[in-house]
């Protein structure tokens, strides 16, 4: 039933649509080559045939306060999950904090629809965030960490996250206004950072998102 389906089964299936049907729309966020030969990208309906420039302009006008951080001195796997997720909920910018270099695989191309900075340590990265008026809020479960499920997130936001292994850098942790602890109640000591980076993310959406905006 088609009203059960979701924004990325409302189309023609996983593999996107055939070439555009009729008189070519002489809009210029359409692109030609997408017209001409399909459209197989992982992007919901709406933006079906649009230019990569004419999608990223438009979710640059309902772009959430939300900016989300991740360190990575030691080549974080996650980063990928993190930039899709980040994507998903419309966050402004992903800041790749340490190496330049990161993993794209799992973030399934969605980096080019998503704001990125880099900045080479932690100290840059929290003069940027005081620059443009933003709360920083660390994310990892280490002692004197206050339960993610019970705070209010500031609504302009950059939430940081550490690395497998490490864990928050203590610099962030001392530059952030507090450090938010996601419940667990299993036997393992944390759970994967691009799975906490989602939970953080949506806990944001939950306190400050438009849900008559989502697709
Ligand atoms: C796999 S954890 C490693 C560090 C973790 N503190 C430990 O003792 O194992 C990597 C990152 O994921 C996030 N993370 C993992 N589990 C978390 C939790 N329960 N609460 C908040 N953040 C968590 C944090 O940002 C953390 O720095």
């Amino acid at each position: 039933m088609d009203s059960l389906k979701g924004p990325t089964e409302w189309g023609e299936g996983r593999h996107g649509v055939g070439p555009w049907e009729g008189e070519h729309p002489t809009d210029p966020r359409y692109d030609a080559a997408l017209l001409a030969e399909g459209d197989t990208r992982n992007v919901v309906d709406a933006y079906r045939y649009w230019t990569r420039e004419a999608i990223v302009a438009d979710i640059d006008t309902r772009r959430h306060p939300l900016h989300i951080a991740i360190e990575n001195f030691e080549n974080d796997a996650n980063i990928g999950t993190v930039v899709r997720t980040a994507n998903a909920f419309a966050v402004d910018t992903v800041h790749i904090v340490g190496r330049r270099r990161w993993n794209r695989r799992g973030a399934m191309v969605t980096d080019r629809y998503q704001h990125l900075m880099h900045h080479p340590d932690v100290h840059s990265l929290l003069v940027w965030a005081i620059r443009n008026d933003l709360t920083v809020v660390a994310i990892d479960n280490t002692p004197g960490s206050v339960p993610l499920e019970t705070v209010e997130l500031p609504r302009e936001c950059l939430l940081l996250f550490g690395q497998e292994g490490p864990g928050i850098s203590p610099e962030a942790a001392d530059g952030a206004l507090m450090t938010c602890s996601i419940a667990q109640f299993g036997s393992t000591r944390s759970i994967n950072a691009g799975v906490a980076a989602g939970i953080a993310m949506h806990a944001w959406i939950r306190q400050h998102g438009d849900l008559t905006q989502a697709w």
